[in-house]
């Protein structure tokens, strides 16, 4: 067992909402609901997305918000279904996967693993299950 964030080498990191506290995800599922997508504090500081999914568990997956074309920060279209780039108009599916550029990758992946009930991102460091190739960003 190693300690998620404890300075171990896994990389994780505890989700932070917008007020900087330890997402519990028992209690962000509360507040959230089917097919929400609300940013968190991920690693490195990056604003990721926490998704919940039609059955309302949480993904196990987290999406980086970080544009890949010049570094907006992409908020996500409820009514569109998709990500949508103000800067310059890029698009993204619902899970990421760039769609229309200019961007030329899909936004990055994180693990979102649950460590004590809390969200726990971890580096996403195996194929992009979006593209079935391997993550740029690892
Ligand atoms: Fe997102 Fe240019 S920074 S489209």
């Amino acid at each position: 067992f190693v300690p998620p964030g404890g300075g171990g080498g896994t990389g994780g990191i505890v989700a932070k909402d917008a007020l900087g506290n330890d997402v519990v995800a028992e209690e962000w599922l509360k507040n959230h609901g089917p097919g929400d997508r609300t940013l968190t504090q991920g690693l490195k500081g990056d604003p990721t997305y926490l998704v919940v999914e039609n059955d309302r568990t949480l993904a196990t997956y987290g999406i980086n918000a970080v544009c890949t074309h010049l570094g907006c920060v992409v908020p996500w279209n409820t009514a569109e279904n998709k990500f949508m780039c103000p800067c310059h108009g890029s698009q993204y599916n619902n899970q990421g996967k760039v769609v229309r550029g200019p961007a030329p990758l899909s936004l990055a992946l994180a693990h979102a693993d649950i460590d004590d009930g809390k969200v726990v991102f971890v580096p996403w460091v195996e194929t992009d299950f979006r593209t079935g190739e391997n993550p740029w960003w690892a």
